[in-house]
């Protein structure tokens, strides 16, 4: 394959320095070598992260449309590259988008990665197959990674936000991260658990409802709010206790916030039996 005919398109957005990355990129496609790849997937992660708050900014209110354009654009590189790995190398683009989060915002990625280990858990806990295995652990690895397009000084002062803001947060985030790995090959299957996370605030992309929700996507969705609930965060000063979480989803049931109770009840056991 001629390197020079792709890496000029090795473009995020705009504002994007092409020039280190084409020189990481040659550097891939001459040795293809781990410690040289590492390196390009680490920039390409780190480079995506470089979106500018006022991305975000143009998204506010848009429409599924304009979201799936947008994460198009801007990962317009990234899915390049993948159309030029192997099959079987793929997976590697997890990684980047996962990079490019916690270039960004190091808090979100840690969030991510105790989610992916929780819904690994829960999906073995109540028998789920290796498969559904995988995906689980790959959407709670990337569920955040939309956050690219909020300012990462917003994601740390919830309190105080316009609605603008706000809505970039509680609903921006999700639709466009969820059009953005929809755009990999690697990520679809993410993607499709994905869409549902949000669906108890009614924030979700088209064609995720309750009425189509799968039990990967209610896991997703309880183990991040659980963690989400759970979690020091600064822009407060308390968070909740597992047991006080658990009483808190509980009671939302009543409210009409549901997860299927075999499930909660299997993820309070495995709470309990400390994983
Ligand atoms: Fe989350």
């Amino acid at each position: 394959m001629r390197t020079d005919k792709i890496l000029p398109r090795y473009v995020f957005i705009a504002h994007f320095d092409r020039a280190p990355l084409q020189q990481l990129a040659r550097q891939y496609r001459i040795h293809g070598e781990i410690p040289a790849r590492n390196e390009v997937l680490r920039r390409l992660g780190l480079d995506l992260a470089k979106i500018p708050a006022e991305f975000g900014y143009r998204l506010c209110q848009a429409t599924d449309a304009e979201f799936a354009a947008s994460a198009r654009n801007s990962a317009a590189s990234l899915i390049e590259l993948e159309q030029h790995l192997p099959v079987q190398e793929r997976e590697i683009l997890l990684k980047v988008l996962h990079a490019s989060i916690a270039g960004h915002h190091s808090a979100t990625a840690q969030h991510e990665l105790r989610v992916a280990k929780l819904c690994r858990w829960l999906g073995a806990a109540i028998g789920l197959p290796a498969n559904s295995r995988t995906r689980l652990f790959q959407a709670g690895y990337l569920h955040d990674v939309g956050k690219i397009i909020v300012p990462a000084a917003n994601l740390d002062r919830a309190g105080s936000l316009d609605p603008n803001e706000s809505d970039l947060i509680r609903r921006g985030h999700l639709i466009f991260g969820y059009y953005l790995l929809t755009q990999f090959t690697a990520s679809r299957e993410a993607a499709k658990i994905i869409g549902f996370n949000h669906i108890f605030d009614g924030n979700t992309p088209e064609g995720f409802s309750f009425a189509n929700i799968t039990v990967e996507g209610q896991i997703l969705s309880l183990v991040d709010y659980f963690d989400a609930i759970t979690e020091p965060r600064k822009y407060r000063t308390e968070h909740y206790t597992t047991k006080q979480a658990l009483t808190f989803i509980k009671e939302r049931e009543r409210d009409g916030f549901r997860y299927d109770r075999p499930l909660v009840a299997a993820f309070e056991q495995l709470l309990k039996n400390g994983v």
